[in-house]
C-alpha cells in the first residue's frame, strides 16, 4: 500500500489474473486503492487495463486470484458490486432511436429505490445535455454520446467509478468539463479508477498512477514515478556571466554536475535539490550572474511512462 493511500482500501486485489485461452491478459495484480483516491491506469494497447476493470466490476471472472470492491467479491456477488460501482465502458450501447432521456430513464429503472425520471433529468443537466434531452441518441455526435454514457454511469450515484478512457474523442472544452466533473466527484468522496492514454490528464487528475503491461509495472504518485526514472535537474537562466558562474559552481561540493545547456541556460544536478537551491542561487549571484529564472527541469510524464514501459520490456 502506497504512502499516499487515503483512508481504508475500497478496492483491493490479490494475485488477480486473467487468461484468454493461453494468452495472459492480466498477470497476478496485487494492489489496494484507498477511499477517495483517483488512480490513473496507464499502459500500452492490450496491457490489460480494460480486462482489470471488467474483473473488478464483476463482468468477467478472474482466472486466478481475487478482488474486493466495497467489501464484496465481484466474482461471487456481481449484482451487489453493480450497486456501488459506475463503470464507463469503452463502447457503451444506447438505443439509438430513443431519446436521451428515455434511454437514461430505462437504464435508471434497473436500480431499486431511485426515481428513474428524476435521475435521468439530473444527470442530463450535470453533463450539459439538458437541451438535447428529447433528441434521439442516433442524432448525437460522438462526444455527446460519451457525455451521455457518463450520465448513465452516474444515475445511481455510485461511490466507486471505473472510467475507461472517458475523454477519448471529446473536444478540448468537453474534455476539460469532464475532467472538472471528475474532480468534483472526487471532492464528493468518490473513489475512481481512470484508464487513459492522455498522460497530462492522468497527471492532472491522479493521486497515483499505475503503469500496466500485463503485470503491474509501477504504482506511485506522478512525482515519485518521475524521481524513480530521472534525477531532478535545476535550470538557471542568466543574463550574462555564464562562464564565471559555471567555473564557480563546479568548485561547490553539492554541485554534482553543471553545464551550459543552451545560450545562457545552466543545467545542474545537486546533491539535494531542495536543500541546496538557496545556496546555489546565492553563489551564482556572488559570482556575478544575473539570474532571470530558476526552475526545476521537470521531465514530462510521457518520458517517465516510456522509460517504465521500456524497462519492463527489456
Ligand atoms: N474477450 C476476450 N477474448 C480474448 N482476448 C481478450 C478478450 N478481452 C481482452 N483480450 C485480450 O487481453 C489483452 C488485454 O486487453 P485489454 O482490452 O484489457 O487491454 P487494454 O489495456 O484495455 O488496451 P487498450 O489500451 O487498447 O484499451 C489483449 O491481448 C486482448 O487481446
Ligand atoms: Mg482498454
Amino acid at each position: 500500500m502506497g504512502k499516499t493511500m487515503m483512508g481504508h482500501a475500497v478496492i483491493s486485489t490479490e494475485g488477480l489474473s486473467k487468461r484468454f485461452g493461453n494468452r495472459v491478459a492480466v498477470d497476478s495484480l496485487t494492489v489496494a486503492v484507498g477511499a477517495g483516491e483517483i488512480v490513473g491506469l496507464l499502459g500500452p494497447n492490450g496491457a490489460g487495463k480494460t480486462t482489470t476493470l471488467r474483473m473488478l466490476a464483476g463482468i468477467i471472472a478472474p482466472s486466478a486470484g481475487h478482488a474486493v470492491v466495497d467489501g464484496r467479491d465481484p466474482a461471487s456477488e456481481p449484482e451487489n458490486v453493480h450497486e456501488s460501482v459506475g463503470f464507463l465502458t469503452e463502447s457503451p450501447g444506447f438505443y439509438e432511436r430513443l431519446s436521451a432521456e428515455r434511454n437514461l430513464a430505462y437504464f435508471a429503472a434497473f436500480y431499486e429505490g431511485i426515481d428513474a425520471k428524476a435521475a435521468a433529468a439530473r444527470e442530463l443537466a450535470r453533463l450539459g445535455l439538458a437541451d438535447r434531452a428529447r433528441d434521439k441518441v442516433g442524432t448525437f455526435s460522438k462526444g455527446m454520446k460519451q457525455r451521455l454514457a457518463l450520465a448513465r454511469v452516474l444515475l445511481h450515484e455510485p461511490r466507486i467509478l471505473f472510467l475507461d478512457e472517458p475523454t477519448a474523442g471529446l473536444d478540448p472544452e468537453a474534455a476539460r468539463n469532464l475532467r472538472e466533473l471528475i474532480v468534483s466527484l472526487k471532492k464528493d468522496g468518490c473513489t475512481i479508477l481512470l484508464s487513459t492514454h492522455n498522460l497530462s490528464e492522468a497527471e492532472e487528475l491522479s493521486d497515483r498512477i499505475a503503469v500496466f503491461r500485463t503485470r503491474l509495472v509501477a504504482i506511485d504518485t506522478p512525482r515519485a514515478l518521475r524521481e524513480s526514472q530521472f534525477e531532478r535537474r535545476l535550470r538557471v537562466r542568466l543574463d550574462g556571466g555564464t562562464e564565471t558562474c559555471l567555473a564557480a559552481l563546479r568548485g561547490e561540493p553539492y554541485v554534482r554536475d553543471a553545464h551550459e545547456e543552451e545560450d545562457g541556460v545552466l543545467t545542474m544536478l545537486l546533491s539535494d535539490p531542495d536543500r541546496d537551491r538557496p545556496r546555489l542561487v546565492a553563489r551564482i549571484v556572488q559570482a556575478g550572474g544575473q539570474v532571470l529564472e530558476v526552475r526545476e527541469d521537470e521531465r514530462p510524464l510521457e518520458d517517465v511512462y516510456l522509460s517504465l514501459v521500456r524497462e519492463e520490456e527489456a
